[in-house]
């Protein structure tokens, strides 16, 4: 979901997206698709723009807390593609690396899946 914001005290208007991705990789490319065609779309061109959510994918392999499954996979690489593709980039954040959990106490699996991008014009 997308949305024009204009402050009562600001002249420029900035475009804010928000994000759920779904869980599934494949069905994922398109929203990587639309970021980047949306980019270059007249109504984000010139404005600042945010895109945050949950992404459902990391967007690095350090991002996972254990160290198998620290190899570039498929997600990754195409969300990775999708910001060398369009000028957005990742909000410097701080607080916690992962932002979610498989729950599993034993053997716990992390990752840092909801994020900020922006654009800044
Ligand atoms: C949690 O993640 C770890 C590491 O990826 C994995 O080995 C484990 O099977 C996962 N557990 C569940 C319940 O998904």
């Amino acid at each position: 979901m997308s949305c024009e914001v204009t402050l009562p005290s600001h002249q420029s208007a900035f475009v804010v997206s928000f994000v759920y991705a779904s869980n599934c990789e494949i069905e994922r490319r398109s929203l990587w698709e639309d970021m980047t065609t949306f980019s270059s779309d007249q109504r984000v061109v010139n404005k600042a723009w945010t895109i945050l959510g949950d992404f459902n994918q990391a967007l690095n392999p350090e991002y996972h807390s254990i160290i198998d499954s620290q190899r570039i996979n498929r997600g990754t690489h195409d969300f990775k593609s999708c910001l060398l593709d369009s000028p957005l980039v990742d909000l410097t954040y701080k607080g916690s690396t992962y932002t979610w959990w498989n729950m599993s106490e034993s053997n716990p699996g992390a990752k840092k899946i909801d994020r900020v991008l922006v654009i800044v014009n």
